[in-house]
């Protein structure tokens, strides 16, 4: 995977799963394909498999558990995450927070196995706080945006710089109300190196032209 990085979170969007989550997977391949741009995908527990096996661009889950094989019912093991084929996943979304032991130990699972981590944070001074836990990536959401109509980019472009100052170059993702290109050229040209996002594609009447548009800002940005 290269930055910067486009990463749309699938979440549980009836438009973005089971059938709908392979045809929506496929939409982002043939962006990538066709533009040469970096996407990748966060999707369902249930469909990860399945949309791993459909498309070759970076597939993530959106969630682990730090557990081992063994009596674990009902929860997400790394091992069977990267062995379906998945590149990565999310960890401490907003909508599924985790204590600081449980994001520890995921990371260090996470690298156990091979996937790599996007750990999201509702601030940078969180964001800061969770450098010492070395996970690959940090995405900055704050919660109030995520979902709404205006972008954490043209609402909040201070979080993004004091992000990016806080944690460095090279480490910040951005995300929450993220829907067109200027979105995403203003978090690059902040020093983000990608962007998070879910609801501008996952409920757009027409996914691939909304993709066209960010990846058009990305490379503006
Ligand atoms: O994981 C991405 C997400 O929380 C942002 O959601 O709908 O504001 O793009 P949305």
């Amino acid at each position: 995977m290269k930055l910067p990085i486009i990463i749309v979170n699938f979440k549980l969007y009836e438009q973005a799963t089971g059938d709908n989550a392979i045809e929506l997977a496929k939409i982002h391949e043939r962006v990538a394909k066709e533009t040469g741009a970096d996407l990748a995908i966060a999707v369902n527990p249930i469909d990860l498999a399945r949309v791993c096996d459909a498309v070759s661009i970076p597939v993530f889950a959106q969630h682990i558990d730090p557990i081992k094989f063994g009596g674990h019912t009902g929860h997400i093991s790394p091992d069977l995450v990267k062995e379906v084929g998945a590149y990565g996943t999310l960890l401490n979304h907003a909508e599924y927070p985790m204590g600081h032991e449980t994001i520890m130990k995921s990371i260090e699972r996470c690298r156990d196995v091979g996937l790599f981590t996007v750990l999201c944070a509702d601030t940078p001074e969180t964001a800061k706080e969770f450098v010492k836990y070395n996970p690959d990536l940090i995405a900055v959401e704050p919660p109030e945006l995520i979902g709404g109509d205006i972008s954490v980019s043209k609402a909040g472009p201070h979080i993004i710089e004091n992000a990016v100052k806080m944690v460095g170059e090279n480490r910040i993702l951005v995300g929450a109300g993220i829907r067109d290109p200027e979105d995403v050229t203003i978090a690059l040209s902040l020093g983000a190196v990608g962007v998070l996002l879910a609801s501008g594609v996952t409920k757009a009447a027409d996914p691939y032209l909304v993709l066209q548009g960010l990846v058009a800002g990305l490379k503006k940005g």
